[in-house]
């Protein structure tokens, strides 16, 4: 078999297994095995960039190129569909199609209606050729690079599928909850700004200008709709069901009814089994089954005669309005926060919301005494979503404002550039924000003193324990001041001393994270450890050499930097210092000389270990880590997603690429 013939065999492989993993949810071999398949396939087209394909299943780990949106026309218009609350105006919507079909006897399909943002999908000769979002409905943006990313999708149908030439087919893309929630969490821990809900973390997505970035967000999407007449039957139910045999995924939560009564017993089931679904639904979509019937009723300027959404209702108060408090925290950000009369809402007590910033909350008019709707965001955090302005009378109060000074110190508020929250600068005196910074210093992902918590720190501070109001006085307390506490007894005060004590063996890294340096998460700080090695380096360091570290942006070095800067941070880094904390990480051991003399540069991404951990590990073995390719490298330690140009570098310069597990194989 020419090297060529392998890459066409492998191809239609990994169609195959990508299919019976990520649509039918049964594969036949395992990841192991399917990775070794698609790395023989990335290793012989980097070899053959002559049998380039842009539907090989090796683009599914995406690009590092940016992406640049093309607005496309539709060839049929993307309508969306009009909406019902209830079932009467689902009754209303069943007695109109009869009508207009003349009496004559019909089928509704019954749906569920995905959160996701719809897409329309351009097969020809049974390959992907272009993915284009709704967009205004009249055209939309190209996102196929990014489309191609998407496993559940296929790029190439199965030779034998007996599919028109060319044609379209219209789905959902989502973020399964599962996915949406590690993303957030991933958010969290690097400071981002989350996600409010899956769907807007999937139209973020499918918008990001790397493919790389897509491919790592595990998207999904369900096909539901074929338009135009090259249609394989005359029932949208059965085109659907051919569909999936070409390899689309069709939900199997759809069903013909016959009755109006049949379409209830849909609705009812769904609206609570839709809470065991893995993928966000807002509600069901019905459709008239017959394309033929579909014609006959036909379309207003804006939507489908035969097709409706009745949406599910969120579980949803009212209640009034009390007070808006507003909440300072460690960084200093101020986040106003509703105070309501408690409400049962989804079997638990609401009385707070968070209003989020000072745009959110003027957007809802709110005036004090207001009944005000409340709801679970993604069924999660309760939100106010709207004002029953008509119920306002002589008792309502005025407008609430948005305050100009802090709360807690009287410093004037602040508001940056760019971000939508006002803050108090006064970081050195705010007391909130002193003790939010002690909290984040003992937590447990931090300097993880377990034996005091936020009440306890809260209890030093207002004693004046904490002299110089900041963490490094907690190395200062003494077992006489702890047992002057009221009802704290010995045990207690040297439980706190030894943890205390205990926190002095915690890694430079975690110590970095406890500073509290804005934008310096755990990773962040994982990063910088490992790359600066001590606090006194990492000082010196400066905005040119950070910007230069893989993983520290912009904003993170001018943090960094002015940090440093700040006498107040100094003094107490030396306090630390001075109470034996850890500012280094310790030297790594000399494991052997297997790399001496090797030059290696890391590229892409990896299961066992992380890029740094890599690095390290070749600095153990005598080796050296390079940034760039040239010809002096000896080879590449290439993980998954490596970058397209990365790749024809390497080629280019005859560079071997050395794969994870060989590596660790070798060491
Ligand atoms: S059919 C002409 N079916 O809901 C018919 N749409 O408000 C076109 N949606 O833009 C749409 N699940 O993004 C259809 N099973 C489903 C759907 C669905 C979700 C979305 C779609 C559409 C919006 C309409």
């Amino acid at each position: 078999m020419t090297p060529q013939e392998r890459i066409l065999a492998l191809r239609q492989t990994l169609h195959h297994h990508n299919h019976l993993y990520y649509v039918e949810n049964r594969p036949e071999i395992s990841d192991y095995d399917f990775d070794q398949l698609m790395r023989e396939l990335m290793d012989l087209e980097a070899q053959h960039p002559e049998m380039a394909d842009p539907n090989s299943p090796s683009v599914r780990v995406g690009s590092d190129l940016q992406n640049a949106f093309e607005q496309i026309p539709h060839k049929y218009p993307m309508l969306s569909l009009g909406n019902t609350y209830n079932r009467g105006e689902v009754g209303d919507f069943y007695r109109r199609v009869s009508e207009g079909l003349g009496g004559a006897p019909f089928d509704i399909c019954c749906e569920l209606k995905f959160d996701g943002l719809s897409i329309s999908l351009t097969y020809e000769h049974g390959k992907l050729v272009r993915g284009v979002t709704r967009g205004d409905g009249v055209s939309g943006d190209d996102v196929t690079a990014n489309i191609r990313t998407i496993r559940s999708i296929p790029l190439q149908l199965p030779a034998e599928a007996n599919y028109p030439e060319e044609f379209e087919i219209r789905g959902e893309v989502l973020m399964p909850w599962e996915s949406f929630e590690a993303l957030n969490a991933e958010r969290e821990r690097q400071e981002e700004p989350l996600f409010a809900n899956p769907r807007n973390a999937a139209s973020g997505t499918l918008k990001n200008k790397s493919s790389q970035v897509v491919a790592h967000r595990r998207l999904d999407a369900y096909l539901y709709y074929i338009p135009g007449r090259t249609l394989p039957t005359d029932s949208h139910f059965e085109n659907l069901q051919v569909a999936r045999s070409w390899g689309f995924k069709v939900s199997n939560a759809m069903r013909l009814a016959h009755s109006l009564e049949e379409v209830y017993a849909f609705i009812d089931y769904w609206d609570e089994e839709r809470k065991n679904l893995p993928v966000a639904t807002d509600g069901i979509v019905l459709k008239v089954d017959n394309v033929h019937q579909q014609e006959i009723l036909g379309m207003t300027a804006k939507s489908p005669r035969w097709a409706i959404a009745y949406k599910f209702q969120a579980e949803r108060a009212c209640t009034r309005l009390e007070e808006v408090t507003f909440q300072v925290g460690r960084t200093g950000a101020v986040t106003p926060v509703a105070n309501m009369q408690p409400v049962q809402l989804s079997g638990t007590v609401v009385r707070r919301a968070s209003l989020h910033n000072a745009d959110i909350m003027h957007q809802l008019d709110l005036h004090l005494g207001d009944w005000v709707y409340v709801e679970k965001a993604g069924e999660i955090i309760p939100q106010i979503v709207g004002v029953a302005a008509e119920r306002r009378d002589a008792t309502t109060g005025p407008r609430v404002q948005f305050i100009q000074t802090c709360p807690e110190c009287g410093a004037a508020l602040v508001r940056y550039e760019g971000e939508a929250a006002y803050y108090c600068p006064n970081a050195s005196a705010c007391p909130p924000q002193l003790k939010g910074r002690v909290e984040h210093f003992i937590s447990r992902e931090a300097m993880n003193i377990e034996s005091i918590g936020p009440e306890t720190v809260d209890d030093f501070y207002e004693r004046g324990l904490l002299p110089h109001h900041d963490a490094a006085d907690l190395y200062d307390l003494t077992f006489a001041q702890l047992l002057s506490i009221d009802g704290c007894r010995e045990r207690m005060a040297q439980k706190v001393l030894d943890g205390i004590q205990r926190s002095k063996e915690v890694s430079f890294d975690k110590v970095l994270y406890a500073l509290g340096i804005r934008f310096v998460g755990k990773v962040v700080a994982k990063t910088l450890a490992r790359h600066f090695r001590s606090m006194s380096a990492l000082r010196e360091a400066t905005y040119d050499q950070l910007v230069c570290v893989e993983g520290i942006g912009q904003i993170i070095a001018e943090n960094v930097v002015a940090y440093f800067q700040d006498e107040r941070n100094q003094d107490f880094i030396a306090r630390l210092t001075a109470a034996g904390v850890q500012m280094e990480l310790p030297e790594e051991q000399k494991l052997s000389d297997t790399l001496s003399g090797k030059s290696i540069v890391i590229s892409g991404t990896f299961t066992h270990h992380s890029r740094e951990e890599y690095k390290a590990l070749i600095e153990q073995h005598g080796g050296k880590n390079v940034s760039s390719i040239s010809k002096k490298t000896s080879f590449i330690l290439a993980g998954d997603n490596m970058g397209p140009s990365k790749l024809e570098k390497a080629q280019k310069l005859g560079i071997p690429l050395m794969s994870e597990d060989d590596f660790l194989a070798m060491l």
